[in-house]
Formats: C-alpha cells, sequence, structure tokens
C-alpha cells in the first residue's frame, strides 16, 4: 500500500462520445469506465443497475437509516463497486466527463443518507467502496494502512490479531466504515486518552476532482488538514487512511450500571456531569438514557452508565470511590477482558461472541430513525434535567447518549484538525428517535419531536455557535441550495467546524473549483471574485 506514482488515465473517451451521442449517460459511464481501468475482467458484475435482481440488496446492505430508503426517496441509476483504486479514479474521472452526480459510501452509516440517497441531483450514481476493505497492520512502527470499505470493527480485529497492548481510538460501533467515519473525526471510548481517530491519522490516499490519486506528501498540508474532520464527500475519496495505533492494557475494565428516577437517577446524573470530563483519563463513562417500563407498568426513565477503563478492577474501584461515590460501583459490577472483547462488549455484542464476528462488517441493528447533537460546557441544572425526562416520556422510542470529553481532548487546540469541540466542552449530547414503520406520517411525528426537544435543550447547551457533531449530520441545520450562498452555508458550517469553516471553504475553493465533490452539507466554494471582496472576513 505504498503510493505509487499517480496513474496517467488515458482520456480517449472524447473520441467514443461522438459514436455514443444517443446512449443514456449512465450506459456512457460504463463504457467510460470500461476505457479507463486497468482492469476490465468480470467486470460487469462491478456494475448494478435498476433492471439488476440485485440492485436493491446491493443498496440496501449498508445503508442503516432505513428512513432514507422508503420509496418515496429518490434511488440511484447506478451502483458501481470499484474493485481495485484504478477504478476510483476512473469513477471520477467519467461521472465529471459526462456531468454524472456521483455519491461516495463507504461504511453507510450516514445519518442523512447523504452517502447513497440524493434529495437534489438526478440522476446519481453511487461509488460503494465496500469491495476496497484491505487492512495492513504494522506493529514495529505501531501503524495500519486501512481502505476505506473496511469497517472500524474489522480494523480493531486486525490490530488484536497482531497484539494485544495496541489498539485505535475510533468509534463504538463496530460496522462504521473507516472511509466515511474519519471525515467527520471519529470518537470512541478512548478519547479522553487519546483523542479522536481523525487526531491518529499519519497519512492518507484521496482521489482528487482531476482523478489523481494523492497521499500526505502529494496532497499538501492544507488538504491533510481539511480532511481529517471537514466533513465527508468535500475535498476528494479517501481511499485509504494510514493511522497510528495507540498502547492498550493487556487487561481492562467494562462495567454498565442503570439507575433509574426512582433510583435518584436525576441526582446522580447531576453528579455525573461535575467529573466526567474530570476524572482520571483511563475512564470513559459515557450514559445512554432510555425510557423503560417498570414492574408497576409505569414508564421511567433509566440513565445507563457504560464505561471503558484502561486498567484493572482495584484501580477503577478507587477512581471511583474517590470521584463519583454516588454511582455505587462495587467489584461484582466490573468485568476485567482483553482490549478486543471490551469493542464488542460496548458494541452490544451479547457476552462470548468470538470476535471474529468484526469480520463480517455487519451492523446488529437497523431502525428508522433522526438525530441530533449538542455540546454541553456548563452542567444542566436539575431543573432542566426534568424538563427532559417529562418529554422523553412523551416519545414512543427516545434515546440520548452523553460523551464525556476532558482529557485529550481539551489539549488539543481547536484548529489543530477541523473538528473543533475541544477545551471547556464538559459532554457531548445526542438525541436519537427510532420507529419501525415507513409511513410518512410516522417519520414526520417523530422528527417533530426531536426538533420541539431540540429547542427546549436550547438554553442548556452551547451557543454562538450551538456546537453540532458533522458526523451527525443533521439537515435541519441548513442545506446547500442552488444559488444559496457561502454565507448562509456558514450557519450550519460554523456549528460542525466553528472557525475552522473559513480555513474548510478556502481549501475546497483552490483543490475544487468546479465544486464536483457536492452534497447538501458539502463544504461550498467562494465562486465568483466580487463574492471574494464582499466575503473577504474569511481570510
Ligand atoms: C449506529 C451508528 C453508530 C455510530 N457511532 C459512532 C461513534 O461511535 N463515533 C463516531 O464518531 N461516530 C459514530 N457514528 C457516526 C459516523 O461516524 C458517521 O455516520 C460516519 O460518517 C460514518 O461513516 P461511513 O463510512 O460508515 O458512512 P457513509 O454513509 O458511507 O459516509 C458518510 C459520509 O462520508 C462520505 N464518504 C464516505 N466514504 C468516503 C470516502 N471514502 N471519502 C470521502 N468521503 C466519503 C459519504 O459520501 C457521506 O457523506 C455512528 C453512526 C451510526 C449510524
Ligand atoms: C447486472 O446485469 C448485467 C446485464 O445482465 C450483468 O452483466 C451484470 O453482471 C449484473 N450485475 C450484477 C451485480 O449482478
Ligand atoms: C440521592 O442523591 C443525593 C445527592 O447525591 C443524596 O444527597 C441523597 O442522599 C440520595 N438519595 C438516595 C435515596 O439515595
Ligand atoms: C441554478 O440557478 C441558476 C440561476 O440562478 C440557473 O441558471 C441554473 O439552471 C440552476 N441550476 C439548477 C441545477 O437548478
Amino acid at each position: 500500500m505504498r503510493p505509487s506514482s499517480s496513474i496517467i488515465l488515458t482520456l480517449n473517451i472524447i473520441l467514443v462520445f461522438t459514436s455514443w451521442a444517443n446512449a443514456q449517460p449512465i450506459q456512457k459511464f460504463y463504457q467510460c469506465i470500461n476505457l479507463n481501468s486497468e482492469l476490465s475482467i468480470p467486470f460487469s458484475t462491478a456494475f448494478s443497475s435498476p433492471d439488476n435482481a440485485s440492485f436493491s440488496s446491493i443498496l440496501q446492505s449498508s445503508a442503516q437509516n432505513l428512513r432514507c430508503l422508503v420509496p418515496s426517496v429518490p434511488k440511484p441509476q447506478l451502483i458501481f463497486t470499484p474493485l481495485v483504486e484504478n477504478h476510483v479514479q476512473a469513477a471520477v474521472i467519467c461521472a465529471k466527463e459526462l456531468n454524472i452526480h456521483l455519491r461516495v459510501r463507504s461504511g453507510g452509516h450516514d445519518y442523512e443518507g447523504l452517502s447513497y440517497i440524493s434529495e437534489t441531483e438526478q440522476p446519481f450514481i453511487i461509488l460503494d467502496l465496500s469491495k476496497l476493505r484491505s487492512v495492513t497492520v504494522d506493529i514495529q512502527d505501531s501503524s495500519a494502512w486501512a481502505q476505506a470499505g473496511a469497517t472500524v470493527g474489522e480494523l480493531y480485529y486486525r490490530i488484536s490479531q497482531k497484539s494485544k497492548t495496541h489498539g485505535f481510538p475510533a468509534g463504538l460501533c463496530t460496522s462504521l466504515g473507516i472511509g466515511g467515519h474519519i471525515t467527520g473525526g471519529a470518537y470512541g471510548t478512548m478519547m479522553r486518552k487519546y483523542g479522536l481517530g481523525a487526531d491518529n491519522v499519519i497519512d492518507a490516499r484521496i482521489v482528487d476532482a482531476s482523478g489523481r490519486v494523492l497521499d500526505r506528501e502529494s496532497m499538501g498540508e492544507d488538504l491533510f488538514w481539511a480532511i481529517r474532520g471537514g466533513g465527508g464527500a468535500s475535498f476528494g475519496i479517501i481511499t485509504a487512511w494510514k493511522v497510528r495505533l495507540v498502547p492498550v492494557p493487556a487487561t481492562v475494565t467494562v462495567f454498565t450500571v442503570p439507575k433509574t428516577l426512582e433510583q435518584n437517577g436525576t441526582n446522580i446524573l447531576y453528579k455525573w456531569q461535575q467529573i466526567a470530563d474530570k476524572i482520571d483519563e483511563d475512564l470513559f463513562i459515557r450514559v445512554i438514557i432510555q425510557v423503560v417500563n417498570q414492574k408497576t407498568g409505569q414508564k421511567t426513565v433509566q440513565t445507563n452508565y457504560n464505561a471503558l477503563f484502561l486498567g484493572r478492577t482495584d484501580r477503577l474501584l478507587n477512581v471511583m470511590e474517590n470521584n463519583f461515590p454516588e454511582l455505587g460501583l462495587t467489584k461484582k459490577d466490573c468485568i476485567e477482558m482483553s482490549w478486543i472483547e471490551s469493542v464488542l462488549y460496548i458494541a452490544g455484542y451479547p457476552s462470548k461472541t468470538p470476535p471474529e464476528i468484526l469480520l463480517q462488517g455487519k451492523s446488529l441493528f437497523k431502525n428508522y430513525f433522526k438525530a441530533k447533537s449538542d455540546f454541553v460546557r456548563r452542567p444542566v441544572p436539575e431543573i432542566g434535567l426534568d424538563g427532559l425526562w417529562k418529554r422523553l416520556l412523551e416519545e414512543d422510542s427516545p434515546l440520548m447518549i452523553l460523551n464525556p470529553y476532558g482529557g485529550m481532548m481539551s489539549k488539543i487546540s481547536e484548529s489543530e484538525i477541523p473538528f473543533p469541540h475541544r477545551k471547556g466542552v464538559i459532554y457531548k449530547i445526542q438525541y436519537l428517535t427510532l420507529w419501525n414503520d415507513d409511513k410518512p406520517e410516522s417519520a414526520a411525528k417523530h422528527m417533530d419531536w426531536i426538533r420541539r426537544l431540540y429547542n427546549y435543550m436550547a438554553v442548556y447547551v452551547s451557543m454562538l455557535p450551538r456546537e453540532a457533531y458533522v458526523n451527525y449530520r443533521d439537515l435541519d441545520l441548513g442545506m446547500n441550495k442552488n444559488g444559496s450562498s457561502f454565507i448562509e452555508a456558514s450557519l450550519w458550517g460554523m456549528k460542525y467546524f466553528k472557525d475552522n469553516f473559513n480555513r474548510l471553504v478556502r481549501v475546497k475553493t483552490k483543490v475544487d473549483p468546479d465544486n464536483f465533490f457536492r452534497h447538501e452539507q458539502s463544504i461550498p466554494i467562494l465562486p465568483l471574485m466580487h463574492e471574494r471582496t464582499e466575503t473577504s472576513m474569511v481570510h
């Protein structure tokens, strides 16, 4: 996986155009790829159009949000599944020549389905990277190359096969595609000790808007900065990431302790907010909040303290006794295991599931869902929590996940990479509502509920900007529209990136001036010279 000199593709398509003048764009795309690829063996299987019986299953394969697959949502005209990196180059060159809109998918976990649907531009093609999934681990060098279509679970598994004392600090959900995941930051249980996945990237391979393959050296530090957190599908197509491995102890400890409101849940959560970002960096305690039925039949709110400790039980009990005795953690709540087993535990696999399951790259569950995020910089008072419980109890299947910050997260500057939510953040909130049918009324009802919840929380969370996590894409925050300006985009751009948005716009304008890589929330370009003076504030 060493960078090779970029492959020059023969651009003889211009000649071919004339003879196919009447062919459909999609057919032309197929022919063009064929001409521009080094590999043309049983090549047709790399293409699936709506006429193929396999089309729906390929489309659905990794799509995580069922809300984005309902019949009313526009479907692609073709799914192209590259078998080698050169196919990705050919796809970019051909789509550009033929003016066909491309969506790129690695693990399919985008919250708004942006990797496999396009509400705004038709026709479109999906470039599905699921067959580019090799992972090469080099323990001597403490590094690994992972191709974009590999899941984080596969990366974790491959590392664990080579060493019990190395890991990588990225997402908790093991079916995430490494390709899209790292483009937005990539947090997980080791973020307080080691930062984000994107903080631990040391090189990358990217196909740019001209179809060239670039590595860190040839892309330059501006673009290398932008792709580590500036959001997916704005700058090019990542074909592989090179990551730095981090040390993990041979034995780690996990626990999950539930507390309902009746078990003093509100008080305990209030206390958690005081210590979550300050406690030992080896300890990550997230809180998963659900509505459950009590024995009496009454609904209540349950807060679940779900944790990974990079050490053994005895030291963990000490840390908890000194900092968070209110939770009442005991030795029997604690389970010692290897790091790779903790990955499965945190992801929600039943105990004793063999880690080889990670090689299947499948997700554990799929739902119809809508989500939003917030960052909390001062504790939410108990009265605020009470109002929150009231709202959760009104919804069918709400879910909230609170992720502690602090530690390494507050030591990295806001501009080191585009991900800006650093010092001063106590925790991040993710709000979700899940449902299980494709009726438009259901979607409307649940979306309305979560929007009202979001309004309610406004006074308790970060302001100016109200920060949001770009990997939890939320089109409610705003969308690129034909003719909408850079100023309009900065409304949502500031939420995801704070002042880094301005630098992202400059990098985008430089590397993709034709805005080939675009979607509802891609980084906009500064389109016209006169607009450049108007918006000179960005410099
Ligand atoms: C169940 C679930 C659990 C999650 N858990 C976590 C978590 O623990 N931590 C966390 O940080 N996030 C988490 N996320 C959010 C996740 O990080 C993002 O959804 C991420 O974008 C997923 O990457 P993907 O490749 O799977 O998704 P995709 O849908 O394939 O891609 C996401 C975006 O990136 C673009 N993209 C995809 N591949 C590439 C590429 N190779 N080059 C350039 N652009 C590309 C897509 O076009 C799209 O815009 C979770 C999401 C879900 C649904
Ligand atoms: C789709 O159909 C075409 C034409 O029959 C065939 O050549 C191709 O292999 C099919 N693709 C898949 C993924 O089955
Ligand atoms: C609930 O928590 C508060 C604050 O931590 C504490 O003072 C109180 O004694 C607790 N009550 C019960 C019933 O545990
Ligand atoms: C975008 O708007 C311009 C003028 O405002 C128009 O000429 C163009 O056709 C529009 N493009 C699309 C794709 O709607």
